[in-house]
């Protein structure tokens, strides 16, 4: 499997250019706009044709680059179907296993970052988006976001994959690039409460700031990140 874990660092996120095989297929994840020239020179040497663009939310910190591959490359864009996108080429729900080449992707609905959270499972491995970080989890206090919803994601869904599952997720900020189901589990600060209660009232203490990008990045990922 061709498994690259790309980074922007304007926006310290990971996109994921999975494929099967060299010549086949390829599908991405979490693509920023940015970054679009770099994929498609990416795709061009690894001798890939993407077929598939997914965004496993809609995000609040960077553009996505969904429209643009879709412009460039004619995949399918691929979103949940809670997502407020207007345009969106297939819309998931959970339990949907997307097939690309070879590859089956499992979408696991695991609200609570945002109401159109998506987790996707691919073979040892679990992306995550921002539903599950590295010692984190991702915040819950805007784009609908529920800390309760979020719990039950987590407790019920994530951490019921085997220990060793890989979990790559959409963002880190330390640099830290895989951990795995596990590890989160003894060692995630976020996850050692007894209880949803618990979680919740942890979550509500955060007190944030708004990502930079907000005011910009929501409205235009609304269009997939294409111009209005
Ligand atoms: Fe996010």
């Amino acid at each position: 499997m061709i498994f690259r874990q790309l980074f922007d660092s304007v926006s310290s996120t990971y996109s994921y250019l999975i494929a099967a095989r060299h010549g086949g297929e390829a599908v991405i994840i979490d693509p920023v706009l940015e970054r679009v020239d770099r994929y498609v020179e990416l795709l061009r040497e690894l001798d890939l044709r993407l077929v598939r663009a997914i965004d496993t939310h809609l995000h609040a910190d960077h553009i996505t680059g969904l429209g643009e591959l879709a412009a460039r490359t004619r995949c399918i864009t691929v979103m949940g179907e809670q997502s407020g996108v207007d345009v969106v080429g297939e819309r998931v729900t959970d339990g949907a296993r997307l097939r690309v080449d070879g590859l089956t992707l499992e979408a696991i609905h695991t609200p609570g970052h945002t109401d159109d959270s998506y987790s996707y499972r691919l073979d040892d491995r679990v992306l995550t988006g921002d539903t599950l970080l590295i010692r984190g989890t991702g915040r819950t206090d805007f784009q609908n976001g529920d800390a309760r919803v979020q719990y039950e994601s987590i407790f019920r869904r994530l951490l019921c994959l085997a220990d060793d599952t890989l979990v790559f997720p959409a963002h880190d900020y330390r640099g830290e690039t895989v951990t795995t189901i596990g590890e989160e589990r003894r060692h995630n600060p976020r996850l050692q409460v007894a209880s949803a209660d618990e979680y919740v009232a942890l979550m509500a203490g955060l007190k944030l700031p708004n990502p930079k990008m907000m005011d910009v990045a929501i409205p235009a990922n609304r269009r997939l990140g294409l111009p209005s």
